[in-house]
């Protein structure tokens, strides 16, 4: 038979997605573990937004809608959009799509042409390099080094910049950092971004999970020219713990998104129209149970943090956002280690995940190779335990 697409031949599947089938795997199995891996609120949908997609069922709004999403919805993320981040936008605007995930690529496609690079500040969540392989663009990887606070600056940005550079992806708060930059660290990019005509896509999927009373700062409201060149990702996956209903948008200037609403009429059709009416009623009722989700977060962080901190061998940074961590784990590289020496995040993923019973996702997929991630979207009964856990697999014993 002939060869298949090359592009697609070269697509390496989701890392995060292949330790927690294995996490499902050994849970099958009927094994005690416990799972860090998910990038996913751990909360049920709220009542009143599950409410609304039964109601959609009821009301027969199970046809297809506009593809780039009912006017209805696309109106109501302008106002939601307006209301926290101070945006003005129209819904000519938006262009909804089955989560964010479609939209960063959509976002690309509509940027990129073969060897066009793509600036990636690293660690980086590991969709991005793949996806901007799958439109034949060449990611350039900025290393943000932990001391930093995983951020990279004005500078680091424009040493990477070549006459190739379309366009670069922040992702602001950070999967998997749980970085925030603040409002000069954006402006500083911001201008450089200007002053060397590079478009950025946004992705602020995480902007409403953001803690200890900090300013979160939406890339594309540092004023009408950043805007214009801004492609604004985000949805109602992790705010509203609605992952599974495949929901998420896109907006930017108003050629770049008819351009993206062609490209989508074509290639996905409409999203789900249920889900539409489950996310209008998301954004437009009372946001308690955005701020209720965000606590709860907020204090598992806390926790965590504190107690990762006074574990020997390991260390982490205080995020402001998202609901990752980072565990350094350099101190154990090259170490033996229940009778392997642990050369990398992989080998640690690994063996704690057979011998401590704990699933958390190795850096080294996100450009991080000495770190790990743990997801604290899980209860603070589970983060207990995955930390006396980690402490046991740390003095060599087996749980
Ligand atoms: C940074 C980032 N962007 C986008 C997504 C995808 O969101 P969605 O589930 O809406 O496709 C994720 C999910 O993990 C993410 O971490």
């Amino acid at each position: 038979m002939k060869e298949l697409s090359r592009i697609a031949l070269a697509v390496e599947p989701s890392a995060t997605m292949a330790i927690d089938s294995m996490f499902k795997q050994m849970k099958a199995e009927g094994q005690d573990v416990i799972g860090f891996g998910a990038g996913e609120p751990d909360f049920a949908t709220p009542d009143h937004i599950k409410a609304a997609g039964h109601a959609a069922i009821d009301n027969n709004d199970t046809r297809y809608t506009p593809s780039s999403g009912t006017v209805e919805l696309r109106k109501a993320i302008c106002a939601r959009l307006n209301a926290d981040c101070g945006l003005d936008y129209d819904f000519k605007q938006i262009s909804v799509s089955n989560g964010a995930k479609p939209c960063v690529y959509v976002a690309l496609r509509a940027l990129v042409n073969p060897g066009d690079e793509v600036i990636l500040p690293s660690p980086y969540w590991v969709s991005y390099s793949e996806l901007i392989r799958m439109v034949g663009g060449v990611p350039i990887i900025v290393h943000a080094a932990e001391a930093d606070e995983f951020k990279i600056t004005a500078e680091e940005l424009s040493a990477a910049i070549t006459p190739k550079t379309k366009c670069m992806i922040l992702n602001n708060p950070c999967n998997p950092t749980g970085s925030m930059y603040s409002r000069e660290e954006l402006e500083a990019l911001a201008k450089v971004c200007l002053e060397q005509d590079i478009y950025v896509i946004s992705d602020e999927i995480y902007y409403s999970l953001v803690y200890d009373n900090a300013e979160f700062v939406s890339f594309a409201s540092l004023g009408e020219e950043v805007k214009e060149r801004t492609l604004l990702i985000n949805g109602v996956s992790k705010s509203y713990a609605m992952t599974g209903w495949r929901i998420g948008y896109v907006a930017a200037n108003h050629q770049i998104a008819q351009v993206i609403a062609n490209y989508l009429s074509h290639c996905t059709g409409s999203p789900c129209a249920i889900s539409q009416k489950a996310a209008l009623e998301a954004l437009t009722a009372s946001q308690d149970s955005v701020e209720s989700m965000r606590l709860a977060f907020e204090r598992r962080r806390n926790y965590m943090v504190e107690r990762m901190n006074n574990i020997p061998g390991v260390s982490c940074n205080k995020p402001h956002g998202a609901f990752y961590i980072m565990m350094n784990i350099e101190q154990l590289i090259g170490k033996e280690m229940h009778g392997q020496v642990i050369r990398n995040a992989d080998d640690f993923g690994t063996l704690f995940l057979k011998y401590g019973k704990v699933a958390v996702v190795p850096g080294t997929s996100f450009g991080a190779p000495n770190f790990v991630r743990w997801s604290y979207a899980t209860s603070i009964d589970n983060i207990k335990e995955g930390l006396s856990r980690l402490e046991r697999f740390l003095r060599g014993e087996t749980v």
